[in-house]
């Protein structure tokens, strides 16, 4: 497996599976991985004949008071994880090799769904995500890329982009893997002290109540939501948002569910001050 730092150097590695046809995987991370990010790289080694694995830190999915400074950053072991799975590449640009010119001019947005859950309360993440993740397909060339469920809105919005801009690659959802206790895997969880992962859980726990009271019937979204809520709050969690919401468009429901709709709650809670997100989806 090779760790290649520029553009020009990775599509001169892949040009010859390009010209012989090949299959091109690529899993998008910011680094930091772990057995999720390893649960997508196994999916692209399985589905392509060629791996590529990017780790790049995009700051422009980054608003001023976030955490782009204390992001876990640990290429060598990246490597060696994607490795072990069987990546061929690992691409790891760094800021001035994908941004030459300072902040992009140009950027990919999804107006409509941009200021939506995570977008209202990181603006302009969303138009980072969707223009980094378009440059790294360009950049590529790769005909299947891999995703997380567990950033549910940003696949949405992903694969909205790719039907919406034409591009010629196909997007494989992954489901979310969990830590035995039931925490969502996430780099992000590095952050939280013992105490506050403890009182992470109650975040899968409130989901998975509230799906139970789905399955008895429930069908009222006040409920479905307050149950989540609840479950956070009593573990000394900050709820951001809960909210029940259509798979098929991520708009909202409120009142009660018409039976023939299939249904996702989305939720982002902190715990001290890390920020989780997470969700379930009822069928
Ligand atoms: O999900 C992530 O890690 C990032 O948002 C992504 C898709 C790699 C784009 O920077």
């Amino acid at each position: 497996m090779q760790v290649i730092h520029s553009i020009d150097a990775l599509r001169a590695a892949l040009k010859p599976y390009v010209m012989q046809d090949k299959s091109i995987g690529l899993v998008p991370t910011m680094g930091a991985l772990h057995n999720g990010h390893a649960a997508l790289i196994k999916e692209s080694v399985k589905d392509c004949d060629v791996t590529v694995v990017s780790v790049f830190l995009n700051p422009i999915q980054f608003g001023k008071n976030e955490d782009l400074d204390k992001y876990p950053k640990r290429l060598e072991a990246d490597a060696k994880l994607a490795e072990s799975i069987g990546a061929d590449f690992v691409f790891a640009p760094s800021v001035a090799e994908m941004y030459p010119e300072g902040d992009p001019l140009t950027l990919v947005r999804d107006e409509s769904l941009e200021s939506l859950y995570c977008g209202a309360y990181r603006p302009g993440h969303f138009r980072g995500v969707l223009t980094v993740v378009s440059k790294l397909f360009l950049i590529t060339g790769a005909n299947h890329a891999y995703f997380g469920e567990k950033d549910y809105q940003q696949v949405f919005l992903i694969e909205r982009m790719v039907r919406d801009l034409n591009f010629n690659i196909k997007i494989h959802r992954v489901k979310i893997v969990r830590e035995e206790s039931g925490l969502a895997l996430s780099s992000r969880n590095e952050y939280l002290s013992e105490l506050e992962h403890s009182q992470a859980l109650s975040i899968n726990n409130g989901l998975h109540q509230a799906k139970e009271l789905f399955e008895k019937g429930e069908r009222r979204v006040a409920l479905l939501r307050d149950v989540v809520i609840k479950s956070i709050l009593a573990n000394r969690g900050q709820v951001q948002y809960v909210e029940v919401v259509d798979q098929k468009t991520l708009q909202k429901f409120s009142a009660v569910l018409q039976p023939d709709v299939k249904v996702v709650i989305l939720v982002a809670a902190f715990f001290g001050k890390t920020r989780l997100i997470d969700n379930i989806e009822l069928n």
